[in-house]
């Protein structure tokens, strides 16, 4: 079946990211029709939305009336995305009005509707745009968080449309997880940690892993797909940033603690995903350290660092809050991988354990994992070898189902 899109584009500069967003619909097999409003046109005309689409456009109710467009584009399409989303579009959207042809489809659209808002920080924060923003997601419209960075000018703030790429893959998402897909996390603030932290030695060295943060980012993507309000600490992961998620950037072990600790005060669930390195030197050295004329290499040594997870969980800012491990385990001696699960989730002390065995090679970098869920309450959920958002969508699962109130 081939799904239909209807991509909304208010007037906005960001309008023109809208046509590589466009791209990456049409490309994937999607039948696109653009709605633009009239101001949108004053960035992008209407024929770069028409050779790009395949189809005319048009922004008002009076073109080819018989057709009845104001009422069959929006009943007839799996999906509405508007990018980039003005204050102006939020307002007329959260009140119903219909004066033209992209309002009309909103009202007309009983399939998923996102929306991706871009514009000033100081139109962002207004009380009237945060109400209307909250109106259209109580009633289950999707309204992506938008980035912080560069806007129009040179003033940096948040308020700029997130990647069309990461709009894409958020939408995909939900086109993935069916008409129905729930916003069963709105109103929930989870953070996620995602990557591997660096310990330096001196200036330009450090101890670091190979986690590429895949995991972490699924798991961020899965949560802002179902409406969650999501902060992702990341330690040194080259990944663009997932659409609609608020990014903490960190390097080393005791940042990714000092910013997991602080978001963690308020979340409702917490999943560490990240590969914190067990171990710092005990010394960073401020200078570089040089080679020494004898050939003799310098001895490190190690101090182990603090146990994020253990922390978070013995020490819990919420009780009522759900907090996920990871647990890279091969089995030996003294148990099975699944013993040495359990054991860890008790000693850990957190809600749920994702347990991958990685007797068979590592999971680095793969865009596939396959794991076991253990819970405290002794519930045990096995994954299947599948994609990294499948397993983040079970997790979340579990997460939700454990939610109180
Ligand atoms: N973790 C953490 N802080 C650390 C180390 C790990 O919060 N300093 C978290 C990871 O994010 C992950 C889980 O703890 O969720 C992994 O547990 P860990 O004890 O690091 O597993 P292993 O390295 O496999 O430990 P061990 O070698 O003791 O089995």
């Amino acid at each position: 079946m081939t799904i239909k899109v209807v991509l909304g584009v208010s007037g906005g500069i960001a309008a023109y990211k809208a046509c590589e967003l466009l791209r990456r619909f049409t490309e994937s097999g999607h039948d696109v029709t653009v709605v633009p409003t009239a101001s949108a046109l004053q960035f992008v005309g209407a024929p770069t939305w028409s050779a790009l689409s395949g189809k005319p456009v048009a922004t008002d109710v009076w073109t080819d009336v018989h057709a009845v467009p104001h009422v069959h584009i929006g009943q007839q399409a799996h999906v509405v995305v508007v990018a980039p989303a003005t204050a102006d579009l939020l307002a007329r959207a959260a009140h119903g009005l219909a004066d033209d042809l992209l309002t009309n489809t909103l009202l007309t659209a009983r399939c998923p509707v996102v929306l991706a808002p871009a514009m000033h920080t100081e139109m962002w924060e207004h009380p009237a745009t945060q109400a209307n923003v909250a109106t259209l997601r109580e009633r289950g419209v999707v309204v992506i968080e938008p980035a912080v960075g560069r806007l129009t000018g040179a003033d940096t703030g948040k308020g700029r449309l997130p990647e069309p790429a990461e709009i894409f893959e958020l939408v995909r998402g939900l086109l993935d997880r069916g008409a129905d897909a729930a916003q069963d996390l709105a109103g929930r603030k989870v953070v996620v940690s995602a990557g591997g932290t660096r310990e330096y030695l001196d200036p330009v060295r450090f101890l670091g892993n190979r986690s590429s943060g895949l995991q972490g980012y699924a798991l961020a993507r899965a949560a802002a797909s179902r409406g969650a309000h999501v902060t992702l600490v990341s330690a040194n992961v080259t990944l663009p940033d997932p659409a609609g998620v608020n990014v903490v950037r960190v390097e080393t072990t005791a940042q990714l603690r000092e910013a997991v600790v602080a978001a963690t005060a308020t979340a409702d669930a917490v999943v560490m995903a990240a590969a914190p390195a067990d171990f710092r030197p005990t010394g960073v050295s401020e200078a570089k350290i040089k080679k020494a004329d004898d050939g003799s290499a310098p001895a490190i040594e190690l101090t182990q660092n603090p146990d994020i997870l253990a922390e978070i969980s013995h020490d819990r800012a919420r009780d009522d809050a759900v907090i996920v491990g990871f647990a890279a385990e091969t089995g030996d001696a003294t148990g099975t991988v699944l013993d040495l699960g359990r054991a860890k989730l008790a000693r850990k002390g957190c809600d749920l354990l994702v347990v991958n065995d990685v007797s068979g090679g590592a999971v680095f970098g793969s865009a596939d994992n396959e794991a076991v869920v253990l819970a405290a309450d002794g519930a045990t959920v096995d994954v299947p070898r599948g994609s990294k958002t499948v397993l983040a969508h079970v997790i979340w699962d579990e997460v939700a189902r454990r939610f109180v109130g």
